[in-house]
């Protein structure tokens, strides 16, 4: 394959055209978690694996792994194979993934818990997330971007806190309520070491980055403000100081109305859309600011058919005279059949179409 010099290969990327504010006559598309247990062939190489965490860290399969929804659908843009909670394993923390349960941790329990988290060896550890990115910035099509991305200082606590998954989230708000310097010390620690990473994803050769604050949902106003939104800030303000021109997604799943002041005040190229952010409110408030990512329902994927036609429709008359890109509202789920995605993807390619608008 020939290459023409990186700068003008990544001016003609659509996704990041959108990113970077274009309005295109057909968005851009891929899907959070378009890698992952809905495809034979992630299933396949998984079983191969010695774990979760091995297929991360192993070069090779995450970079097979990354290309596998590539070959099958030609999305834009390719989602690095990771995991958030590799941050916390890099910080020292015990991180396993645990068949049928999902992420388990080695709770922090107390403030002096957080002595034990020793950025010193976070590159080294992560290392192999770095090889995996420099070899995919070689071996994708040229047209694909590469996104790199972690999880949000908040959501990443949160698993760091509960141990796991959670459906209250007791921990990290005990936390926050009844401990906020200690819960502070945790998320300045988790900004910093999250920089550091993206960074680094950068250098690799990632294209765009995505943060993935999938509970910023769970919080008061206030507290998403504290907890959510100012270290999005402080993480969006260092990019942009020290990779200038390097894309920023944020995901701060579950917003809601605080979408207007992410889009105001974090400075974020992008914002991704959880399912239930009206459209015409998206298009009206968001859009005029900021390039949004979304939001179709992962479950109207799993339905398939005319509901699932009509939703995607739907989304692509509403958000697509602005910057936009074509995503889910949340990640693609396992039960996912892949023929559905084969329609979505018919449907976008032909969109406008004919006697389209
Ligand atoms: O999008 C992609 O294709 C890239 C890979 C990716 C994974 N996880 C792979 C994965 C990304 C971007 C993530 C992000 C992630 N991980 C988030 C934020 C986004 C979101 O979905 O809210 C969160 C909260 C996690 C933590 C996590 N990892 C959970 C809760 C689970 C278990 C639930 C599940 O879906 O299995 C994981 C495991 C995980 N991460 C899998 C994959 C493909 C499944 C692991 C397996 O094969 O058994």
């Amino acid at each position: 394959m020939t290459q023409a010099p990186e700068t003008s290969r990544n001016a003609e990327k659509t996704m990041l055209r959108a990113l970077r504010g274009e309005t295109l006559a057909r968005p851009p598309v891929w899907l959070m978690r378009q890698a992952g247990r809905y495809l034979p062939e992630y299933r396949e190489l998984r079983a191969r694996a010695e774990g979760f965490l091995d297929l991360c860290y192993t070069p090779d399969y995450a970079v097979e792994v990354t290309l596998q929804p590539i070959r099958r659908y030609g999305f834009d843009a390719a989602i690095l194979f990771s995991d958030i909670l590799v941050v916390p394993h890099a910080l020292g923390q015990k991180v396993w993934f645990e068949e049928g349960v999902g992420p388990r941790l080695e709770a922090l329990e107390e403030a002096s818990d957080l002595d034990r988290l020793d950025p010193a060896a976070l590159h080294e550890r992560l290392a192999p997330v770095y090889r995996t990115v420099a070899r995919l910035s070689r071996e994708l099509p040229a047209e694909t971007t590469l996104i790199g991305f972690a999880g949000a200082p908040w959501t990443v606590a949160s698993y760091m806190l509960e141990g796991g998954s959670s459906k209250d989230f007791a921990a990290g708000k005990r936390w926050a309520y009844g401990d906020p310097e200690a819960m502070q010390r945790l998320i300045d620690l988790l900004v910093a070491a999250t920089g550091d990473y993206l960074i680094a994803q950068i250098d690799a050769g990632a294209e765009a980055v995505q943060i993935f604050d999938s509970w910023a949902g769970v919080w008061p106003e206030a507290q998403l403000r504290r907890w959510c939104l100012e270290p999005a800030k402080a993480l969006v303000k260092r990019l942009k100081a020290e990779r200038p021109g390097v894309p920023v997604i944020l995901f701060p799943r579950g917003a809601g109305l605080l979408y207007q002041t992410y889009a105001a005040e974090s400075g974020a190229d992008a914002l991704g859309l959880d399912t239930t952010v009206p459209l015409g409110w998206a298009r009206e408030v968001l859009q005029p600011k900021v390039c949004v990512q979304g939001n179709l329902d992962p479950l109207a994927l799993v339905a398939g058919g005319e509901s699932q036609r009509a939703a995607v429709e739907t989304i692509l008359r509403e958000l697509s005279g602005g910057p936009f890109v074509f995503n889910l509202g949340h990640g693609i789920v396992p039960q996912t059949p892949p023929e559905h995605v084969a329609q979505l993807m018919e449907q976008i390619r032909a969109w406008p179409g004919a006697g389209g608008w």
